[in-house]
């Protein structure tokens, strides 16, 4: 315990102030990967402990070399920040130029195409993992194409409102993370992710998606648009459930119409409560299984048919969001709509 809280920054602000700037002298996270012969020692006096984590700090400053520091993205593999070399800056153009290092799991990332790949599989050869259906369907070149094009508007049909009101109920939510890191998950051709960006409220916002054709899509959608300033944007992709974040690094999570797509929603809502801060946002949308106005008679059948899909009821997403960690949970339900919205405690 003391080894952890002396290498552990304590509060919110000094996470935030890490991930504002390329730090050249950058502090430990809590994830900081340490040697057995460290992990084995945190039984002895904290005054070895903290002695042994200087030494840590000071191996890892002695690694970064010109036109290196320390980025807001971690390894999916070990959540350790990545080192960045290459052009500064939290933009596509400087973030497509850039290499990125895991020093923990000596793995390098880079961008394919106009996004940068953090999925754990990223740089791999001959392995090739094939995702549950919600996650396959979203990466077909057509559905991708298709989806901002009449796929989403048919949401409404459900109870939808529409992504201007959607956007505008989230920005409500959001007000506690205004100004912070913003990563919209699993955000499709980018609909919302431009909204952030394009809002000015948050200093950086990350689209992140696992599809690489909605990320596609993304690009395409943001070069088109000359309103969109591309000096807070990221393009990201990566898997939900291994976020590439340190752990307490993000002030709001976002994610529209996706825990019904995701492999493991309590994976991935674990995961989306590890990364956030303590106070940090998480809002989501899904369609709901059926709503407590449905007739009692009538949920059996629904029950019957949807028992197998990821759609869920009110109470199984508070249930969820709940026992993964979050707290004040509120919802707005209007038909099979659910807008959800917790807070880290
Ligand atoms: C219905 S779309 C939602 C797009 C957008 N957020 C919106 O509100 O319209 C669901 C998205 O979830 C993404 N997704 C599915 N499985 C995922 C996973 N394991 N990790 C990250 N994203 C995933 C899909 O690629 C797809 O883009």
């Amino acid at each position: 315990m003391a080894m952890a809280a002396a290498i552990t920054p304590s509060s919110s602000s000094s996470s935030r102030l890490r991930q504002a700037l390329p730090v050249k002298n950058p502090p430990l996270s809590r994830n900081f990967h340490l040697p057995q012969s460290f992990r084995l020692r945190s039984r002895l006096p904290s005054i070895t402990t903290t002695i042994r984590a200087v030494a840590v700090e000071q191996d890892s400053r002695a690694q970064l070399g010109p036109n290196e520091y320390v980025d807001v993205f971690a390894c999916p593999v070990c959540y350790e920040p990545l080192i960045r070399k290459g052009p500064s800056g939290f933009n596509l153009a400087a973030i497509y130029r850039s290499g990125f290092k895991c020093t923990i799991c000596n793995k390098t990332y880079s961008s394919k195409d106009n996004y940068l790949d953090l999925t754990v599989t990223a740089g791999m050869k001959t392995y090739n993992e094939a995702m549950p259906i919600g996650t396959e369907l979203f990466r077909s070149p057509l559905i991708s194409f298709l989806y901002e094009r009449g796929w989403r508007q048919n949401f409404s049909r459900s109870g939808f409102p529409g992504p201007d009101e959607e956007f505008r109920m989230a920005q409500e939510y959001f007000k506690p993370a205004e100004g912070g890191l913003l990563v919209d998950v699993s955000c499709g051709s980018g609909l919302f992710s431009r909204k952030f960006a394009k809002s000015g409220t948050y200093s950086k916002v990350v689209a992140l998606d696992f599809s690489e054709n909605m990320l596609r899509q993304c690009y395409d959608f943001i070069k088109a648009d000359d309103t969109i300033s591309e000096e807070n944007l990221a393009l990201v992709r990566a898997d939900v459930s291994r976020l590439p974040f340190a752990s307490g690094a993000v002030d709001a999570v976002h994610a529209g119409a996706a825990l019904h797509c995701w492999p493991a929603p309590s994976n991935a809502i674990s995961e989306i409560c590890r990364v956030l801060r303590s106070g940090g946002v998480f809002v989501g949308t899904t369609f709901l299984r059926y709503t407590s106005s449905m007739p009692a008679i009538a949920r059996p059948l629904r029950q019957q048919f949807m028992s197998r899909s990821n759609y869920y009821i009110e109470e199984e997403i508070e249930d969820l969001c709940m026992s993964c960690g979050l707290t004040n949970y509120t919802k707005n339900v209007q038909r099979s709509f659910i807008m959800f919205s917790a807070q880290k405690p």
